[in-house]
Protein backbone atom coordinates (compact mmCIF):
# COMPACT_ATOMS: atom_id res chain seq x y z
CA UNK A 1 0.00 0.00 0.00
CA UNK A 2 1.08 3.40 -1.22
CA UNK A 3 0.56 6.42 0.97
CA UNK A 4 1.70 9.69 0.47
CA UNK A 5 0.45 13.15 0.79
CA UNK A 6 -0.75 15.76 -1.67
CA UNK A 7 -0.88 19.35 -1.35
CA UNK A 8 -3.79 19.32 -3.85
CA UNK A 9 -7.33 20.72 -3.27
CA UNK A 10 -10.39 18.55 -3.68
CA UNK A 11 -11.17 19.67 -7.19
CA UNK A 12 -7.70 18.92 -8.70
CA UNK A 13 -7.97 15.12 -6.90
CA UNK A 14 -8.90 12.45 -8.60
CA UNK A 15 -9.49 8.72 -7.28
CA UNK A 16 -11.86 5.83 -6.62
CA UNK A 17 -12.95 6.82 -3.43
CA UNK A 18 -12.99 10.08 -1.09
CA UNK A 19 -12.95 9.75 2.60
CA UNK A 20 -13.88 13.12 4.49
CA UNK A 21 -14.05 13.79 8.20
CA UNK A 22 -16.73 16.07 8.82
CA UNK A 23 -16.47 18.24 12.17
CA UNK A 24 -19.99 18.58 14.15
CA UNK A 25 -21.42 21.77 14.21
CA UNK A 26 -19.50 22.77 11.08
CA UNK A 27 -21.19 20.80 8.06
CA UNK A 28 -22.53 23.50 6.60
CA UNK A 29 -19.39 25.75 5.73
CA UNK A 30 -17.55 22.29 4.95
CA UNK A 31 -19.36 21.43 2.31
CA UNK A 32 -18.28 24.41 0.27
CA UNK A 33 -14.92 22.14 -0.24
CA UNK A 34 -16.47 19.13 -2.02
CA UNK A 35 -18.44 21.57 -4.26
CA UNK A 36 -16.93 20.73 -7.35
CA UNK A 37 -17.49 16.81 -6.94
CA UNK A 38 -21.28 17.51 -5.76
CA UNK A 39 -23.72 20.96 -5.18
CA UNK A 40 -23.88 22.16 -1.49
CA UNK A 41 -27.80 22.07 -1.71
CA UNK A 42 -27.83 18.56 -2.39
CA UNK A 43 -25.30 17.52 -0.16
CA UNK A 44 -26.95 19.61 2.68
CA UNK A 45 -30.38 17.66 1.63
CA UNK A 46 -28.90 14.43 1.93
CA UNK A 47 -27.19 15.24 5.14
CA UNK A 48 -30.72 16.01 6.52
CA UNK A 49 -32.04 13.13 5.62
CA UNK A 50 -29.68 10.84 6.95
CA UNK A 51 -29.63 12.39 10.36
CA UNK A 52 -25.73 13.02 9.39
CA UNK A 53 -24.23 15.64 11.98
CA UNK A 54 -20.84 15.11 11.91
CA UNK A 55 -21.05 12.80 15.29
CA UNK A 56 -18.20 10.30 16.30
CA UNK A 57 -19.13 7.29 14.75
CA UNK A 58 -21.64 8.64 12.01
CA UNK A 59 -20.86 8.00 8.99
CA UNK A 60 -22.71 8.80 5.29
CA UNK A 61 -21.85 7.26 1.82
CA UNK A 62 -22.50 9.12 -1.32
CA UNK A 63 -22.13 7.28 -4.77
CA UNK A 64 -21.13 9.59 -7.68
CA UNK A 65 -21.86 9.00 -11.19
CA UNK A 66 -19.60 10.55 -13.86
CA UNK A 67 -17.29 11.87 -12.01
CA UNK A 68 -13.45 11.54 -11.45
CA UNK A 69 -14.44 9.96 -7.94
CA UNK A 70 -16.81 7.25 -7.59
CA UNK A 71 -17.78 7.79 -3.88
CA UNK A 72 -17.44 10.14 -0.85
CA UNK A 73 -17.95 8.63 2.31
CA UNK A 74 -18.33 11.49 5.48
CA UNK A 75 -17.27 10.48 8.68
CA UNK A 76 -18.30 12.32 11.79
CA UNK A 77 -15.43 13.57 13.91
CA UNK A 78 -17.81 15.11 17.05
CA UNK A 79 -16.78 18.53 17.85
CA UNK A 80 -13.86 20.52 17.13
CA UNK A 81 -12.90 21.13 21.00
CA UNK A 82 -12.89 17.83 21.79
CA UNK A 83 -10.95 16.55 18.86
CA UNK A 84 -7.92 13.99 19.33
CA UNK A 85 -5.50 12.46 17.01
CA UNK A 86 -7.26 9.17 17.90
CA UNK A 87 -10.22 10.53 16.29
CA UNK A 88 -9.09 11.14 13.27
CA UNK A 89 -7.58 7.15 13.24
CA UNK A 90 -11.12 6.11 13.97
CA UNK A 91 -12.34 8.30 11.52
CA UNK A 92 -9.87 6.87 8.82
CA UNK A 93 -10.84 3.18 9.68
CA UNK A 94 -14.47 3.52 9.54
CA UNK A 95 -14.06 5.16 6.33
CA UNK A 96 -11.52 2.57 5.37
CA UNK A 97 -14.37 -0.08 6.25
CA UNK A 98 -16.62 1.03 3.89
CA UNK A 99 -14.56 0.52 1.22
CA UNK A 100 -12.75 -2.16 1.63
CA UNK A 101 -12.99 -3.71 -1.01
CA UNK A 102 -14.15 -0.84 -3.42
CA UNK A 103 -11.19 1.13 -4.00
CA UNK A 104 -7.83 0.70 -5.08
CA UNK A 105 -7.02 4.82 -4.81
CA UNK A 106 -8.34 6.17 -1.79
CA UNK A 107 -8.08 9.99 -0.45
CA UNK A 108 -8.65 11.17 2.91
CA UNK A 109 -9.26 14.69 3.71
CA UNK A 110 -9.31 15.54 7.72
CA UNK A 111 -8.55 18.49 9.38
CA UNK A 112 -4.62 17.92 9.75
CA UNK A 113 -4.08 21.28 10.65
CA UNK A 114 -5.89 20.84 13.97
CA UNK A 115 -2.51 19.25 15.36
CA UNK A 116 1.24 19.09 14.16
CA UNK A 117 0.16 17.75 10.57
CA UNK A 118 3.08 15.00 10.56
CA UNK A 119 1.72 13.54 13.32
CA UNK A 120 -1.39 13.27 12.78
CA UNK A 121 -0.76 12.05 8.49
CA UNK A 122 1.68 9.33 10.16
CA UNK A 123 -1.20 8.09 12.82
CA UNK A 124 -3.89 8.49 10.26
CA UNK A 125 -1.82 6.48 7.42
CA UNK A 126 -0.77 4.09 9.66
CA UNK A 127 -4.81 3.50 10.51
CA UNK A 128 -5.54 2.93 7.14
CA UNK A 129 -2.70 0.46 6.69
CA UNK A 130 -3.91 -1.57 9.59
CA UNK A 131 -7.65 -1.57 9.18
CA UNK A 132 -6.92 -2.77 5.68
CA UNK A 133 -4.69 -5.63 7.17
CA UNK A 134 -6.10 -9.44 6.30
CA UNK A 135 -4.01 -12.24 7.42
CA UNK A 136 -5.13 -15.02 4.43
CA UNK A 137 -2.21 -17.35 4.76
CA UNK A 138 -4.27 -19.93 5.99
CA UNK A 139 -7.07 -20.05 3.27
CA UNK A 140 -6.53 -22.56 0.70
CA UNK A 141 -7.71 -19.90 -1.81
CA UNK A 142 -6.90 -16.37 -1.40
CA UNK A 143 -9.28 -13.65 -2.74
CA UNK A 144 -7.63 -11.17 -4.87
CA UNK A 145 -10.76 -8.55 -4.18
CA UNK A 146 -10.08 -5.22 -5.27
CA UNK A 147 -7.89 -3.61 -2.42
CA UNK A 148 -6.98 -0.11 -1.24
CA UNK A 149 -3.48 -0.22 -3.17
CA UNK A 150 -2.81 3.70 -3.24
CA UNK A 151 -3.86 6.50 -0.13
CA UNK A 152 -3.26 9.77 -0.65
CA UNK A 153 -3.89 12.36 2.42
CA UNK A 154 -4.92 15.54 0.60
CA UNK A 155 -4.39 18.85 1.69
CA UNK A 156 -1.00 18.69 3.46
CA UNK A 157 2.69 19.84 2.75
CA UNK A 158 4.19 17.42 0.14
CA UNK A 159 7.54 18.30 1.02
CA UNK A 160 7.51 17.69 4.87
CA UNK A 161 4.85 15.37 5.13
CA UNK A 162 5.94 12.63 2.43
CA UNK A 163 9.29 12.66 4.46
CA UNK A 164 7.30 12.32 7.74
CA UNK A 165 5.34 9.30 6.37
CA UNK A 166 8.40 7.01 5.67
CA UNK A 167 7.99 5.92 9.60
CA UNK A 168 4.51 3.96 8.60
CA UNK A 169 6.25 1.20 6.70
CA UNK A 170 8.44 0.03 9.45
CA UNK A 171 6.20 0.61 12.25
CA UNK A 172 3.06 -1.19 10.17
CA UNK A 173 5.57 -3.67 9.21
CA UNK A 174 5.69 -4.46 12.94
CA UNK A 175 2.34 -4.46 13.74
CA UNK A 176 1.30 -6.87 11.10
CA UNK A 177 4.10 -9.44 12.02
CA UNK A 178 3.19 -9.35 15.27
CA UNK A 179 -0.75 -9.64 14.42
CA UNK A 180 0.33 -13.10 12.23
CA UNK A 181 2.37 -14.73 14.77
CA UNK A 182 -0.64 -14.07 17.45
CA UNK A 183 -2.91 -15.50 14.39
CA UNK A 184 -1.12 -18.59 13.06
CA UNK A 185 -2.49 -21.52 14.93
CA UNK A 186 -0.56 -23.52 17.32
CA UNK A 187 0.14 -26.31 15.04
CA UNK A 188 2.11 -24.18 13.09
CA UNK A 189 3.71 -21.20 15.57
CA UNK A 190 4.97 -24.13 17.84
CA UNK A 191 7.95 -23.09 19.90
CA UNK A 192 10.55 -24.00 17.30
CA UNK A 193 8.79 -22.26 15.26
CA UNK A 194 8.88 -19.51 17.14
CA UNK A 195 12.59 -19.46 17.29
CA UNK A 196 12.78 -19.69 13.45
CA UNK A 197 10.99 -16.46 13.18
CA UNK A 198 13.25 -14.61 15.15
CA UNK A 199 15.94 -16.40 12.97
CA UNK A 200 14.74 -14.82 10.24
CA UNK A 201 14.43 -11.60 12.11
CA UNK A 202 17.84 -11.72 12.81
CA UNK A 203 19.08 -12.32 9.42
CA UNK A 204 16.88 -10.07 7.82
CA UNK A 205 17.31 -7.34 9.84
CA UNK A 206 20.86 -7.41 11.09
CA UNK A 207 20.00 -8.43 15.23
CA UNK A 208 22.13 -10.61 17.39
CA UNK A 209 20.56 -13.63 18.49
CA UNK A 210 20.96 -16.13 21.07
CA UNK A 211 19.10 -19.22 21.31
CA UNK A 212 19.28 -21.03 24.46
CA UNK A 213 17.85 -25.03 23.81
CA UNK A 214 16.38 -27.28 26.43
CA UNK A 215 20.39 -28.65 27.66
CA UNK A 216 21.73 -24.65 27.86
CA UNK A 217 18.36 -23.45 30.12
CA UNK A 218 18.78 -26.43 32.69
CA UNK A 219 22.94 -25.18 32.98
CA UNK A 220 21.41 -22.26 33.79
CA UNK A 221 19.09 -23.59 36.67
CA UNK A 222 15.99 -22.38 34.85
CA UNK A 223 13.78 -24.64 36.79
CA UNK A 224 10.49 -23.08 36.74
CA UNK A 225 10.83 -22.10 32.71
CA UNK A 226 11.24 -26.04 32.38
CA UNK A 227 9.07 -27.11 34.09
CA UNK A 228 5.95 -25.29 32.16
CA UNK A 229 7.46 -27.35 28.95
CA UNK A 230 7.89 -30.71 30.87
CA UNK A 231 4.46 -31.50 29.69
CA UNK A 232 4.46 -30.78 25.82
CA UNK A 233 6.18 -32.98 23.21
CA UNK A 234 7.84 -29.86 21.82
CA UNK A 235 11.41 -28.69 22.66
CA UNK A 236 11.48 -24.96 24.65
CA UNK A 237 13.21 -22.09 22.90
CA UNK A 238 14.71 -19.13 24.88
CA UNK A 239 14.92 -16.25 22.51
CA UNK A 240 17.43 -13.94 23.28
CA UNK A 241 17.48 -11.02 20.29
CA UNK A 242 19.27 -7.81 20.58
CA UNK A 243 19.51 -4.89 18.80
CA UNK A 244 22.90 -2.68 19.15
CA UNK A 245 23.00 1.16 17.44
CA UNK A 246 25.99 1.90 15.65
CA UNK A 247 27.42 4.35 17.86
CA UNK A 248 29.47 3.72 20.49
CA UNK A 249 28.16 6.03 23.44
CA UNK A 250 25.20 4.22 24.72
CA UNK A 251 22.75 6.21 26.89
CA UNK A 252 20.13 3.12 27.17
CA UNK A 253 19.89 -0.52 27.63
CA UNK A 254 16.56 -2.06 28.28
CA UNK A 255 14.73 -5.15 27.71
CA UNK A 256 11.98 -6.31 26.35
CA UNK A 257 10.20 -9.70 27.78
CA UNK A 258 7.19 -11.25 26.03
CA UNK A 259 5.34 -14.51 27.48
CA UNK A 260 5.46 -16.66 24.75
CA UNK A 261 3.00 -19.93 25.51
CA UNK A 262 2.41 -21.18 21.85
CA UNK A 263 -0.27 -22.74 23.61
CA UNK A 264 -1.40 -23.25 27.01
CA UNK A 265 -3.74 -25.62 28.01
CA UNK A 266 -3.81 -25.33 31.43
CA UNK A 267 -1.74 -28.04 31.94
CA UNK A 268 -3.54 -30.41 34.85
CA UNK A 269 -5.49 -27.87 35.93
CA UNK A 270 -7.08 -28.32 32.11
CA UNK A 271 -8.76 -25.60 30.92
CA UNK A 272 -12.57 -26.58 31.14
CA UNK A 273 -16.03 -24.62 30.54
CA UNK A 274 -16.04 -21.22 29.75
CA UNK A 275 -11.98 -20.70 30.05
CA UNK A 276 -11.49 -20.81 26.38
CA UNK A 277 -9.03 -23.28 25.62
CA UNK A 278 -9.29 -22.85 21.87
CA UNK A 279 -8.04 -19.45 22.08
CA UNK A 280 -5.18 -20.17 23.53
CA UNK A 281 -2.81 -19.74 20.72
CA UNK A 282 -2.83 -16.11 21.74
CA UNK A 283 -0.83 -16.99 24.97
CA UNK A 284 2.16 -15.92 22.84
CA UNK A 285 0.92 -12.40 22.00
CA UNK A 286 3.67 -10.80 24.60
CA UNK A 287 6.15 -12.72 22.40
CA UNK A 288 4.46 -11.42 19.51
CA UNK A 289 4.78 -7.79 20.27
CA UNK A 290 8.33 -8.05 21.10
CA UNK A 291 9.39 -9.71 18.28
CA UNK A 292 7.35 -6.96 16.56
CA UNK A 293 8.87 -4.07 18.08
CA UNK A 294 12.02 -5.79 17.44
CA UNK A 295 11.52 -5.91 13.20
CA UNK A 296 10.61 -1.95 13.80
CA UNK A 297 13.22 -0.96 16.36
CA UNK A 298 15.97 -2.78 13.47
CA UNK A 299 14.55 -0.42 10.88
CA UNK A 300 13.94 2.73 12.72
CA UNK A 301 17.76 2.23 14.25
CA UNK A 302 17.29 4.24 17.42
CA UNK A 303 20.88 6.02 17.79
CA UNK A 304 20.80 5.96 21.68
CA UNK A 305 19.44 2.60 22.99
CA UNK A 306 20.60 -0.89 23.19
CA UNK A 307 17.12 -2.67 22.92
CA UNK A 308 17.48 -6.61 23.90
CA UNK A 309 13.97 -9.03 23.21
CA UNK A 310 13.64 -11.92 25.25
CA UNK A 311 11.03 -14.84 24.70
CA UNK A 312 10.82 -17.71 26.58
CA UNK A 313 8.81 -19.69 24.54
CA UNK A 314 7.02 -23.15 25.13
CA UNK A 315 3.87 -25.23 25.56
CA UNK A 316 1.62 -25.54 28.21
CA UNK A 317 0.06 -28.94 27.82
CA UNK A 318 -0.27 -32.66 29.46
CA UNK A 319 1.74 -35.72 29.31
CA UNK A 320 3.00 -38.47 31.64
CA UNK A 321 6.01 -35.67 32.37
CA UNK A 322 4.16 -32.97 33.05
CA UNK A 323 3.59 -30.57 35.92
CA UNK A 324 1.67 -31.87 38.67
CA UNK A 325 -0.30 -29.52 41.17
CA UNK A 326 1.32 -29.36 43.99
CA UNK A 327 4.96 -29.93 42.47
CA UNK A 328 8.07 -27.68 44.10
CA UNK A 329 10.28 -26.39 41.37
CA UNK A 330 13.32 -23.98 41.57
CA UNK A 331 13.72 -20.71 39.26
CA UNK A 332 17.50 -19.63 38.20
CA UNK A 333 17.98 -16.91 41.20
CA UNK A 334 17.53 -20.42 43.58
CA UNK A 335 13.57 -19.07 44.73
CA UNK A 336 11.40 -21.85 45.14
CA UNK A 337 8.08 -21.84 43.91
CA UNK A 338 5.29 -24.68 44.91
CA UNK A 339 2.60 -25.03 41.66
CA UNK A 340 -0.94 -24.90 43.36
CA UNK A 341 -2.04 -23.94 39.44
CA UNK A 342 -0.58 -25.21 36.56
CA UNK A 343 -2.55 -23.01 34.23
CA UNK A 344 -0.53 -20.13 36.07
CA UNK A 345 2.37 -20.98 33.56
CA UNK A 346 3.10 -17.75 32.12
CA UNK A 347 4.70 -16.31 35.98
CA UNK A 348 6.48 -19.30 35.79
CA UNK A 349 8.43 -19.06 32.42
CA UNK A 350 8.43 -15.03 32.91
CA UNK A 351 10.64 -15.78 36.61
CA UNK A 352 13.19 -17.16 34.49
CA UNK A 353 13.17 -14.50 32.19
CA UNK A 354 13.11 -12.15 34.40
CA UNK A 355 16.72 -13.24 35.90
CA UNK A 356 18.03 -13.69 33.05
CA UNK A 357 16.92 -9.93 31.71
CA UNK A 358 18.33 -8.57 35.10
CA UNK A 359 21.71 -10.10 34.41
CA UNK A 360 22.20 -8.08 31.76
CA UNK A 361 22.09 -5.15 33.87
CA UNK A 362 19.87 -2.92 31.98
CA UNK A 363 18.33 0.77 32.97
CA UNK A 364 14.64 -0.65 32.36
CA UNK A 365 12.77 -4.29 31.73
CA UNK A 366 9.09 -3.92 30.32
CA UNK A 367 7.60 -7.47 29.94
CA UNK A 368 3.88 -8.16 28.25
CA UNK A 369 2.38 -11.19 29.03
CA UNK A 370 -1.10 -12.38 28.36
CA UNK A 371 -1.34 -13.37 31.94
CA UNK A 372 -4.57 -13.30 33.95
CA UNK A 373 -8.30 -13.60 32.98
CA UNK A 374 -8.85 -11.43 36.32
CA UNK A 375 -7.07 -8.67 33.80
CA UNK A 376 -9.59 -9.20 31.22
CA UNK A 377 -12.54 -8.96 33.79
CA UNK A 378 -10.88 -5.92 35.31
CA UNK A 379 -10.19 -3.78 32.16
CA UNK A 380 -11.96 -5.76 29.70
CA UNK A 381 -10.60 -5.67 26.07
CA UNK A 382 -9.54 -2.15 25.40
CA UNK A 383 -7.18 -1.47 28.65
CA UNK A 384 -4.22 -3.30 29.62
CA UNK A 385 -2.94 -3.26 32.96
CA UNK A 386 -0.02 -1.68 33.69
CA UNK A 387 2.02 -2.39 37.05
CA UNK A 388 5.20 -0.81 38.11
CA UNK A 389 6.74 0.41 41.46
CA UNK A 390 8.62 2.95 39.08
CA UNK A 391 6.49 6.18 38.68
CA UNK A 392 9.15 7.54 36.07
CA UNK A 393 8.65 4.39 34.12
CA UNK A 394 5.01 4.37 34.61
CA UNK A 395 4.42 7.54 32.95
CA UNK A 396 6.80 7.44 30.02
CA UNK A 397 5.22 3.86 29.04
CA UNK A 398 1.29 5.97 29.70
CA UNK A 399 2.90 8.49 27.34
CA UNK A 400 4.10 6.35 24.79
CA UNK A 401 1.01 4.21 24.67
CA UNK A 402 -1.35 7.21 24.45
CA UNK A 403 0.63 8.25 21.80
CA UNK A 404 -0.12 5.26 20.24
CA UNK A 405 -4.11 5.37 20.79
CA UNK A 406 -3.08 2.07 22.92
CA UNK A 407 -5.15 1.80 26.49
CA UNK A 408 -3.50 1.22 29.09
CA UNK A 409 -4.31 1.54 33.02
CA UNK A 410 -1.70 1.88 35.99
CA UNK A 411 -2.53 -0.67 38.33
CA UNK A 412 -1.63 -1.10 42.14
CA UNK A 413 1.21 -3.01 43.24
CA UNK A 414 0.16 -3.66 46.65
CA UNK A 415 3.05 -5.50 48.73
CA UNK A 416 0.74 -6.71 51.49
CA UNK A 417 -1.34 -8.68 48.74
CA UNK A 418 1.79 -10.63 48.64
CA UNK A 419 0.45 -12.71 51.45
CA UNK A 420 -1.19 -14.53 49.41
CA UNK A 421 2.09 -16.14 48.03
CA UNK A 422 2.59 -17.41 51.07
CA UNK A 423 3.06 -21.39 50.82
CA UNK A 424 4.06 -23.84 53.51
CA UNK A 425 6.24 -25.65 51.79
CA UNK A 426 8.37 -23.56 49.25
CA UNK A 427 9.24 -20.16 49.13
CA UNK A 428 6.19 -19.14 47.78
CA UNK A 429 3.47 -20.70 45.66
CA UNK A 430 2.33 -19.59 42.07
CA UNK A 431 -1.14 -18.43 42.79
CA UNK A 432 -3.15 -16.45 45.13
CA UNK A 433 -6.63 -16.28 45.61
CA UNK A 434 -8.88 -15.14 42.94
CA UNK A 435 -9.71 -11.84 44.00
CA UNK A 436 -7.36 -9.16 42.48
CA UNK A 437 -5.66 -12.03 40.70
CA UNK A 438 -3.84 -10.17 38.66
CA UNK A 439 -2.06 -8.07 41.21
CA UNK A 440 -0.55 -11.01 42.78
CA UNK A 441 0.46 -12.31 39.38
CA UNK A 442 2.29 -9.20 39.41
CA UNK A 443 3.39 -9.43 42.84
CA UNK A 444 5.01 -13.37 41.81
CA UNK A 445 6.98 -11.71 38.88
CA UNK A 446 8.43 -8.92 41.44
CA UNK A 447 10.25 -12.16 43.13
CA UNK A 448 12.18 -12.58 40.36
CA UNK A 449 13.29 -8.49 39.64
CA UNK A 450 16.59 -7.06 41.57
CA UNK A 451 14.85 -4.18 43.44
CA UNK A 452 17.51 -1.90 42.02
CA UNK A 453 16.32 -2.22 38.16
CA UNK A 454 12.68 0.00 36.83
CA UNK A 455 10.23 -2.71 35.62
CA UNK A 456 7.22 -2.86 34.43
CA UNK A 457 4.54 -5.19 33.99
CA UNK A 458 1.90 -5.37 31.22
CA UNK A 459 -0.78 -7.80 30.92
CA UNK A 460 -2.52 -7.94 27.87
CA UNK A 461 -4.48 -10.70 27.96
CA UNK A 462 -7.85 -8.44 27.26
CA UNK A 463 -5.44 -6.52 24.46
CA UNK A 464 -3.95 -8.94 22.51
CA UNK A 465 -7.08 -10.05 20.46
CA UNK A 466 -10.17 -8.42 19.62
CA UNK A 467 -13.79 -10.58 18.56
CA UNK A 468 -14.40 -7.77 16.42
CA UNK A 469 -13.38 -5.10 14.19
CA UNK A 470 -12.53 -2.07 16.49
CA UNK A 471 -10.67 0.89 16.64
CA UNK A 472 -7.87 0.23 13.97
CA UNK A 473 -7.83 -3.53 14.40
CA UNK A 474 -9.50 -6.01 12.47
CA UNK A 475 -11.57 -8.69 13.99
CA UNK A 476 -8.44 -10.94 15.29
CA UNK A 477 -5.08 -10.10 16.50
CA UNK A 478 -4.46 -6.70 17.18
CA UNK A 479 -0.61 -6.45 17.38
CA UNK A 480 -1.30 -4.57 20.73
CA UNK A 481 1.56 -3.11 21.99
CA UNK A 482 4.07 -3.05 19.23
CA UNK A 483 3.76 0.87 18.56
CA UNK A 484 3.71 1.79 22.52
CA UNK A 485 7.39 0.02 23.03
CA UNK A 486 8.29 1.30 19.84
CA UNK A 487 7.38 4.77 21.28
CA UNK A 488 8.82 4.76 24.65
CA UNK A 489 12.29 3.99 23.19
CA UNK A 490 12.43 6.14 20.39
CA UNK A 491 11.53 8.85 23.20
CA UNK A 492 13.82 7.09 25.63
CA UNK A 493 16.78 7.76 21.96
CA UNK A 494 15.92 11.64 22.42
N1 LIG B 1 -3.03 -17.46 29.57
C1 LIG B 1 -3.82 -17.41 30.73
C2 LIG B 1 -4.46 -16.05 30.95
C3 LIG B 1 -5.55 -15.66 30.00
C4 LIG B 1 -6.86 -15.94 30.28
C5 LIG B 1 -5.26 -14.93 28.87
C6 LIG B 1 -7.85 -15.54 29.42
C7 LIG B 1 -6.26 -14.53 28.02
C8 LIG B 1 -7.56 -14.83 28.30
C9 LIG B 1 -2.97 -17.72 31.95
O1 LIG B 1 -1.94 -18.60 31.75
C10 LIG B 1 -3.89 -18.31 32.95
O2 LIG B 1 -4.40 -19.35 32.67
N2 LIG B 1 -4.07 -17.65 34.08
C11 LIG B 1 -4.95 -18.12 35.07
C12 LIG B 1 -4.36 -17.80 36.41
C13 LIG B 1 -5.09 -18.42 37.56
C14 LIG B 1 -4.91 -19.91 37.54
C15 LIG B 1 -4.58 -17.83 38.83
C16 LIG B 1 -6.28 -17.41 34.89
O3 LIG B 1 -6.29 -16.22 34.61
O4 LIG B 1 -7.31 -18.06 35.01
MG1 LIG C 1 -2.54 -20.61 31.96
ZN1 LIG D 1 -1.17 -18.68 29.85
Amino acid sequence: MKISAVSKEISEWSGSVLIAGVLEGTTKSQLNLFKSLVKETYLLERFNYAKFEGKKNQKLSIDLIDKNVKKIVFVGLGTAENLLIQDLRIAASIGTRQVLSHGSKLGILLPWDAFDPSAASVAVGEAIRLTSFKDQRFKSEVKESNQINEVELIGLDENTINLALAEINPICSGVEFARQLVSAPPNFLTPSQLAKEAKKLANDYNLKLKILDKKECENRGMGAYLAVAKGSDLEPYFIHLSYTPGNAKIKNKVVLIGKGLTFDSGGYNLKVGASQIEKMKYDMGGSASVLGAARTISEIKPKNTEVHFIVAACENMINGSALHPGDVIKASNGKTIEVNNTDAEGRLTLADALVYACKLQPNAIVDLATLTGACVIALGDEMAGLWTDNDRLSEQITIAADKAGEGIWRMPMKDSYKSGLKSSIADLQNTGPRPGGSITAALFLKEFVQTNIPWAHIDIAGTCWTEKDRDITPKGATGYGVRTLVNWIKELDN
